[in-house]
């Protein structure tokens, strides 16, 4: 007789257990065990208390409700007690040893028939008659009749498969995997996305937790009930007075967006918000002026400090630009009979001696002319905020667009596509990468609708889809692999050594963390190049990305395939800092700076000024879009930064994929860097007067799933 110890863990999200019956059997490599029930006194599967107290916190969210849910333990680690509940052990009896253990099979039968009563099994583990201890990890829903089989041990590459029951499985659960995840076309300059078109048809794995899609519809229900009562969802007025808009919203304030909504006019965080707001990545120094730019020293003297010129600036590298070219000639939408307008300026900056950026000089259109002024600070005041409004509007539509939807969440997209395709659950990548994916299929089926679908509220800015379409295919096209990787995109915009920058300053701190951990992990698995060469899943990988993500575009520089070590940890390194550190960037901070319309606004309703002193703070509010339009992008924005309850923070990994003690301690020494590095943020921030906390990494969420 041959005993086997079976611990069985249950998720403790909610309604993680079920009553229905669950059956193992298990396959080595002397024969297979029989079906067996797995059945103690009392209710099996149950999920455990903490999904009582999630519940319960549903309605409330706040960061100390978040961070009551998981502690930072001295060592680094992350403790989430509601991701796994509740272990109970079985025994499991065959007649003889099954030799070495390769396959767990878990099934589910219904025991109420009507119902689906799902079950998110954590894992199994197995302690062998031999004394043998092997993890298998599951960490997924199972539905009912669905089978699941699952492959304990270490990490395998193809190639290391020896057991022809396990090559066959290998096989098989990779065509599985590309029947059930394909790809699909939508916007032919676009990365292709995911087949499915509505969340219903998601298969359990990839879907948003119960709890987080109670929250989201929470929010938006709240946020229209206050609109809808106070007469401002759909409302066709126009806004009278600067003291209207500060109305709305009284809720839903942060201090943040408070801080926003009272120094909105200043030209110096006019200037910040190029580096420490959510658009960090269009600024860059400028050693030359555009030939289209035609700045004279005359213009800026009077916002220079005394005796210095331009050109000396620029020389000393205290001058820098943002140029909106991409968002020139990309036609507009017409609302009620009326074009909208959106331009495609250049601004140049002086980094002052007390080192705050300042605008000095703004031309809203890309071609020199008469009819389009540069305007400076010292023109009208009217005019100046007039400028300021169509410069920064322009920004926020392309960053929106650009930086925040196509770079992070549909380029994040198209590598879990490829990860959830190519890679069996055994592969080292598939347990590294996973977990950064968690919602985010989900997140972009819902947001293909809430942003882009016939009432979305992209669409009502002033590009309509078709614009949005145009600019977001111009964006695909000029990403280069070297602008996604952040060391390079940095040093390309000459932005090494711009004080006070502290995107830069904590991103890149979080690019070393990120590729340190990278790179322990992969070369364990990948001793040596020929490691890479060999290990076709992982070519694949990399073709699909290249040719389903970046539509084979050589000039991207993008790879198509590997050849060594560095090529796969640097990639694999971009992925994790795109989905998690470079979305937070520009995620984070969208409310804060974005609800205040008069900063920034994502639909204009006039044309830019085309001369100087005829504008009045009338021109300004007829500019802005009507109330409804107004509140309808403040709501999106509030939806898109809100902070969720069971939201996992960068470098936690919650669900145990990698069983053997040293991984597990690369693991630990990357969350004790995060920690080191969220103690460091947390200190330069109680010195500033306004924070940037948007990079703390406990307020990075792993994936993009928001
Ligand atoms: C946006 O905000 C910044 C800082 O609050 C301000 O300087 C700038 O003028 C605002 N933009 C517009 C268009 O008013
Ligand atoms: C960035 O933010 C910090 C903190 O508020 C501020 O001191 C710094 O001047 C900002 N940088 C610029 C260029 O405005
Ligand atoms: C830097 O990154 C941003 C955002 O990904 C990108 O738009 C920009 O083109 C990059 N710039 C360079 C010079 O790589
Ligand atoms: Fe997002």
């Amino acid at each position: 007789m041959a005993e086997y110890k079976l611990s069985v863990t249950t998720g403790g999200m909610r309604h993680a257990g079920t009553l229905d019956n669950i059956f193992i059997i298990l396959f080595g490599t002397e024969g297979q065990s029989e079906r067996t029930r797995l059945d103690n006194s009392g209710i099996d599967f149950k999920s455990g208390t903490a999904s009582s107290i999630l519940s319960y916190v549903t309605i409330k969210k706040t960061q100390q409700i978040s961070s009551h849910l998981f502690a930072f333990n001295p060592l680094g680690g992350l403790h989430f007690t509601f991701f796994c509940a509740q272990t109970r052990t079985y025994s499991l009896k065959c007649s003889f040893s099954l030799g070495k253990l390769l396959l767990l099979k878990v099934e589910k039968d219904s025991f109420l028939h009507l119902l689906d009563d799902r079950w998110y099994c954590c894992k199994v583990e197995v302690m062998t008659p031999e004394g043998e201890e092997i993890a298998f990890p599951c960490f997924r829903w199972i539905s009912s009749g669905e089978e699941v089989e699952l492959r304990g041990g270490k990490a395998l590459k193809v190639f290391e498969e020896e057991h022809p029951l396990l090559i066959d499985h290998r096989n098989k659960e990779l065509k599985l995997r590309k029947s059930l995840y394909q790809w699909a076309v939508g916007d032919k300059k676009l990365p292709r996305h995911i087949h499915f078109t509505d969340i219903s048809e998601l298969p359990a794995e990839v879907q948003l937790s119960e709890l987080r899609s109670d929250e989201i519809h929470h929010s938006k229900r709240k946020m229209n009930t206050e609109l809808m009562f106070k007469g401002l969802a759909g409302s066709c007025k126009e806004w009278k007075s600067i003291e209207d808009l500060e109305k709305v919203f009284k809720s839903r304030k942060t201090s943040m967006s408070e801080y926003v909504s009272k120094h909105w006019k200043e030209d110096d965080f006019f200037g910040y918000q190029f580096l420490n707001g959510t658009n960090p990545n269009a600024i860059k120094r400028c050693s030359k002026l555009p030939p289209n730019f035609p700045v004279t020293e005359e213009m800026v003297k009077p916002c220079l400090p005394n005796g210095l010129t331009l050109k000396d600036e620029m020389e000393k590298g205290n001058i820098f630009l943002c140029d909106q070219r991409i968002m020139e000639g990309i036609p507009t939408r017409v609302k009620d009979g009326n074009p909208l307008h959106m331009t495609a300026g250049l601004c140049l900056f002086y980094m002052n001696p007390e080192g705050k950026l300042m605008p000095l000089a703004i031309q809203l259109n890309q071609k020199a002319s008469a009819e389009n002024p540069i305007f400076l600070p010292t023109d009208p005041e009217k005019d100046w905020l007039l400028a300021k409004l169509f410069f920064k509007s322009a920004d926020l539509l392309e960053c929106e667009v650009v930086h925040h939807l196509l770079i992070t969440h549909f380029l994040s997209e198209v590598f879990a596509v490829a990860t959830l395709r190519c890679f069996p659950t055994i592969h080292p990548l598939h347990k590294l990468l996973i977990p950064h994916f968690r919602f985010t299929l989900h997140i972009n089926i819902m947001g293909r609708e809430a942003l882009l679908g016939p009432d979305g509220a992209l669409c009502a800015s002033s590009f309509g889809l078709e614009g949005l379409m145009e600019l977001m295919g111009r964006g695909l096209s000029e990403t280069t692999y070297s602008a996604l990787c952040l060391p390079e995109n940095i040093t390309a915009r000459g932005l090494d050594s711009i004080p006070n920058f502290y995107y830069r300053d904590d991103a890149l701190k979080l690019w070393d963390v990120i590729e340190s951990f990278v790179s322990s992990v992969v070369k364990d698995h990948y001793p040596s190049d020929d490691d890479v060469f060999k290990d076709t899943e992982l070519q694949e990988w990399i073709d699909e990305i290249f040719t389903q993500g970046f539509l084979e575009n050589k000039q991207s520089g993008v790879p198509a395939s590997f050849h060594t070590v560095e090529e796969v940890v640097k990639f694999v390194t971009m992925v994790i800092f795109t989905v998690s550190v470079q979305h937070a960037a520009v995620n984070n901070g969208q409310f804060d700076f974005h609800s205040w319309i008069p900063n920034g606004s994502l639909q204009l309703q006039k044309p830019p000024p085309t001369f100087k002193g005829q504008s009045r703070m009338n021109t300004f509010l007829q500019a802005l879009p009507n109330v409804g339009d107004s509140v309808k992008f403040a709501a999106m924005f509030w939806m898109l930064s809100d902070k969720y309850t069971d939201m996992v923070p960068l470098g936690a990994f919650p669900e145990e994929r990698f069983s053997e003690p040293h991984l597990k301690q690369m693991i630990k020494d990357f969350q004790a860097e995060l920690s080191y590095l969220s103690e460091e943020i947390s200190l330069r921030n109680s010195k500033l007067q306004v924070p940037y906390a948007y990079l703390n990494p406990k307020q990075i969420e792993n994936s993009v799933a928001v």
